[in-house]
Order: structure tokens, then sequence, then C-alpha cells
């Protein structure tokens, strides 16, 4: 049984690299291996970075809210805050501020004529809760809930990419982390830890390879 799974589950990753998971279930004869197309999606997810200007709709949103939302946590504690902003306006805003860094400089020659986002039709900022009540692990649960999000991003049939470098910048800037207080409605005692820029994909990345050597069974 097991050894069949892996072999089904071998074929679909080369047959069904190219299909979203919804239309893998939409569009199956038979019914689909709920766990192939699980692993299937972990073993082709990529980071995407250049999107068309087509929104994501309110109900992907959501979704992606709500999986990254489920990510384990230690002692469920959920000491984390999670905005996914799909205002361009505010997105632009806080372009601005980032701009206005120590970092800012060389970003602006990468941007062109995009904003710090390059141009994700939605952000997720994800930051882990500091305050005496937090647990020291709230930056571990944050990890937790972004690849959560790339998951579900994925599986959706968008592109997405984790990214630290803009979360610094923002850190870097008192305007911009004012700005995530009072616009975005981030609480006192946070910290951005990183964002996930998502959209619907302009590039079709080749999935990278990974050290197989890194990881050991021991029996
Ligand atoms: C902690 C962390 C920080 C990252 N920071 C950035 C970043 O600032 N900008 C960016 O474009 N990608 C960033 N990435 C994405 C990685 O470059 C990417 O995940 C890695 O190259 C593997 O590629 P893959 O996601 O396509 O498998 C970051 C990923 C991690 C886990």
């Amino acid at each position: 049984m097991k050894v069949m799974k892996s072999l089904f589950f071998a074929a679909g990753v080369m047959a069904l690299a190219s299909c979203t998971a919804q239309e893998r279930v939409s569009t199956a004869d038979e019914p689909a291996d709920p766990s192939a197309i699980v692993l299937e999606n972990i073993m082709t997810r990529v980071s995407v970075r250049q999107f068309t200007a087509e929104p994501i709709a309110k109900t992907d949103l959501q979704i992606i809210m709500k999986a990254g939302l489920q990510a384990p946590s230690a002692m469920n504690k959920q000491d984390w805050q999670l905005r996914i902003v799909s205002n361009q306006e505010m997105l632009n805003t806080l372009t601005g501020y980032m701009l206005n860094t120590e970092m800012g400089g060389m970003m602006k020659e990468r941007m062109g004529d995009k904003n710090a986002f390059n141009n994700a039709a939605a952000v997720a900022f994800i930051a882990a809760e500091t305050g005496d009540d937090a647990t020291r692990w709230s930056q571990i649960d944050t990890a937790l809930m972004s690849e959560n999000i790339l998951l579900a991003a994925h599986a959706l049939g968008l592109g997405a990419t984790y990214q630290a470098a803009p979360a610094a910048m923002i850190n870097q800037s008192k305007e911009a982390k004012e700005y995530l207080k009072t616009a975005f409605g981030f609480p006192e005692n946070v910290e951005l830890v990183n964002i996930i820029i998502m959209g619907h994909p302009a590039e079709t990345p080749a999935v990278k390879d990974r050290d197989q050597s890194k990881g050991r069974i021991i029996e």
C-alpha cells in the first residue's frame, strides 16, 4: 500500500506539476488521493516574484488568512499578528516610507516602476508579539504561519514569496512602523518578521533542487 502510494505520488508530481491543486481536484476522472495532492503541493511550491495586474479574489484571501492562522504555535498561544493588504494605495504609501531608509536607496534601483512589493496583488505582513505575555518562540510561530500561507497560495494557483528584506527595511523606518500601527492596526509590542508578496503569477520558475544529504533517516 505504501509503495503504491509512493508510486502514485511520484507519477502525480510529474504529471500534474503544471496545474493547481484545485484544478486537479475538480478535473480528475478518478477520486483524487488527498495525501498525494497535499504532498504534491509541498513539492511543487516555488517562490514567484513577478505578477500580473489581476487582483486576488477576496474569498482566496480569506482562505489564505485562515490557513495562516491555522499554523501550530508554542502552547497554542498564537503570539502573532497577520495583516493581508490588497489596498494598493496603502502599499504605495508604505513604499514611500521604506525608500527613506538606509536600504531604501539600493531598493529604488531594483524596483524600477514598481512599488516595494513588486506590485503584488496582496501582501501579508507577519509580526511576532513581543510583550511580557508572549512566549520566546513567537518568531518561530510566524515562520510556521508563513509556510502555511505560501502553501495555501500555491494550492489556489497563486504565486508567492517569503521576504525578510522588506520587513527589515520597514523596521528601519519610524514612519513605516508607525504606519503599520495607524493604518494596519498593528498593536504595540509586535515586531514585523517578514512579508509575503502574492499574486497571479507572471513567471513560472522551476522548482529548485534540495540537498538530500542534509536529511537522514536513522532506523
Ligand atoms: C528567512 C527567509 C528570508 C527570505 N528573504 C527573501 C527576500 O528578502 N527577498 C526575496 O526575494 N526572497 C526571500 N526569500 C525567499 C528565498 O530566496 C527562497 O525561498 C529560496 O531561494 C528557495 O527558493 P524557493 O522558495 O523557490 O524554493 C527568503 C526566504 C526565507 C526562508
